[in-house]
């Protein structure tokens, strides 16, 4: 996958990391990178058991454990943050990348509200769950580690459809902050990404658009000549990961090309 390339380099070494949603899309991406950053070893955390397998058979059975973890429940949250913590020693990042997008248009007119309900469970209340338990053995096993979620450029403003996913994403951002004042005095960062369209197979089903064309659809999201590529958020997460943020919590990283930027309308 030419989007994986990474230059190497150290600014992760030693760090154990968890990767929610790891097994496909902007998650594998980011597990890549953070071995490519020279973590020691990163756990892949997903529903998708096979895809979630053959990631960490790539990465190799030495720096990546696939284990099955439905965000939805807290139980199994609790047991990958303590499985990771049993494997490896300790946990220095969580990555709470699990997220849906429905299908349907979701405008508030027509809102289905059990479609609703799906989308906050596993995008708002997963992320609760991950930052929560994380948070807890971090603090617990003494370690200033880092947690990142993911939002989206959509979480701080209003869109067309999408109603329930741009309210699940803006959740995620009152989660980061709340979370970050509350773990600064235990040296626990908190932050978010928030990228713009990314050419994933999510966004690829979202859009409705075949891979093929995808770059076409996704290069109109972007101010910036070029398209938003899972590398750019991956870096940008790695950056948030690493000692290069030390001093950085509670901020939410928009990458997306300056696509919501604000402009003056007159
Ligand atoms: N692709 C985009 O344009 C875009 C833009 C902004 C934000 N995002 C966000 O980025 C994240 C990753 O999206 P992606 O585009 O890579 O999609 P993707 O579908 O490729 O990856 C999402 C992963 O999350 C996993 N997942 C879903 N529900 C889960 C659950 N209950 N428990 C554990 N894992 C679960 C899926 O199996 C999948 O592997 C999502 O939170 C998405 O909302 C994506």
């Amino acid at each position: 996958m030419a989007d994986l390339q990474q230059t190497k380099s150290k600014k992760l070494e030693g760090k154990v990391a968890i990767v929610t949603g790891g097994a496909s899309g902007i998650g594998e991406a980011t597990a890549h990178n953070f071995i490519n950053h020279g973590a020691r070893a990163v756990v892949i955390a997903d529903i998708q058991d096979e895809k979630g397998q053959n990631v960490a058979a790539s990465i190799g059975p030495d720096r990546c454990t696939y284990i099955h973890c439905n965000v939805t429940d807290e139980n199994q949250v609790k047991s990958l943050v303590e499985s990771t913590v049993s494997i490896y020693g300790r946990l220095d990042i969580v990555f709470s990348n699990a997220g849906i997008i429905n299908k349907r248009p979701q405008t508030v007119l027509e809102l289905d509200l059990l479609e609703f309900d799906k989308v906050i469970t596993v995008n708002t209340r997963g992320a609760a769950a991950c930052v929560k338990h994380a948070a807890r053995v971090m603090k617990e096993g003494g370690v200033k580690g880092s947690i990142i979620c993911m939002a989206s450029a959509l979480a701080s403003r209003g869109f067309e459809t999408s109603t329930d996913y741009t309210m699940s994403k803006s959740a995620v951002i009152g989660l980061v902050r709340s979370a970050s004042l509350q773990l600064a005095g235990d040296g626990i960062r908190v932050n978010s990404v928030s990228p713009g369209v990314v050419g994933t197979p999510a966004a690829s089903a979202s859009l409705g658009v075949d891979e093929d064309h995808l770059d076409e659809v996704v290069e109109k999201f972007s101010r910036m000549k070029g398209v938003l590529r899972m590398k750019h958020v991956s870096d940008a997460v790695s950056f948030l990961a690493s000692h290069d943020s030390e001093f950085v919590t509670g901020i939410d990283l928009v990458v997306d090309g300056g696509f919501t930027t604000p402009q003056d309308v007159i």
